[in-house]
């Protein structure tokens, strides 16, 4: 039989994983609860074979006790070699069936200041690059009321696909594609991120608090700080809350160190 690097050990252990992830499997018994399952089978074993289960010692029930399944984490070195995986990435099969392709993220990849959407539409599906559509003209038009290009920062969503029918992430596929955002995050290493709209800031921070709450303060991701605020699309709909959206962008340049009111 051919001989297996330790490397290649711990990429064919990673890839079952995301395989079992993908399936839905959230947890794995932990190796005490395994013994148990062994024990128990020993046990109904001993029922059918009495004579044998005598001569053998039993083994004791151990307490079950569940280990949360690991994190799956991106290595990819560079944001090119991430967009690659991302690009080929099947683990929402609606998703990578549905969609035209993946949308990474655009901008400067040494960027101070990270945008942080929910999903692409179905502009952004079209062109390959995230907030192109309606909300993206409102987005640019933000970051230009404070003095910035959309190539001064790093534009990217917390899904890389399309939900069909622009429907919100669903708890797993936000999940599957955690490992490419956060990877994303650590190769840029941004010091801000301001996060659009409720799904966004759900997600990064793992709260369910609402949008309105998350408001008008520093949170932490890492060691990134985050600021939060509403979705461009949401301020299309209602544009009364364009002016608490502002006073969340002076509230963010302020901090930044750039204040422009
Ligand atoms: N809405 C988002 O959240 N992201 C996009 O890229 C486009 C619209």
């Amino acid at each position: 039989m051919a001989e297996v690097s330790g490397s290649e050990l711990v990429r064919m252990a990673q890839q079952m994983l995301e395989s079992l992830q993908a399936a839905g499997v959230q947890q794995l018994p932990s190796p005490s609860s395994l013994q148990t399952s062994i024990a128990a089978s020993a046990d109904i074993e001993s029922e059918l074979q009495p004579s044998k289960a005598d001569a053998q010692p039993r083994s004791p029930v151990i307490e079950e006790e569940e280990v949360t399944m690991p994190e799956v984490k991106s290595s990819a070195s560079t944001l090119e070699i991430l967009s690659k995986e991302v690009a080929g990435c099947t683990l929402c099969q609606e998703l990578a069936e549905t969609r035209t392709q993946t949308v990474f993220g655009v901008g400067n990849p040494q960027a101070k200041l990270c945008l942080l959407g929910e999903a692409p539409g179905a502009e952004e599906d079209r062109q390959g690059e995230p907030f192109v559509g309606r909300s993206g003209q409102l987005l640019t038009k933000i970051l230009e009321a404070c003095h910035l290009r959309r190539e001064d920062v790093y534009i990217l969503n917390i899904l890389k696909c399309r939900p069909p029918g622009n429907r919100n992430p669903t708890p797993p596929e936000s999940q599957n594609c955690r490992r490419y955002l956060d990877r994303q995050l650590e190769l840029i290493n941004p010091e801000f991120i301001c996060c659009l709209g409720a799904v966004a800031a759900q997600n990064l921070l793992e709260t369910t608090e609402a949008i309105g709450r998350l408001r008008g303060r520093i949170h932490s991701y890492r060691d990134v700080k985050v600021v939060c605020t509403y979705h461009p699309a949401y301020l299309l709909r209602n544009p009364p809350a364009k002016k608490d959206a502002w006073e969340d962008m002076k509230f963010l340049m302020r901090e930044m160190g750039t204040p422009v009111d």
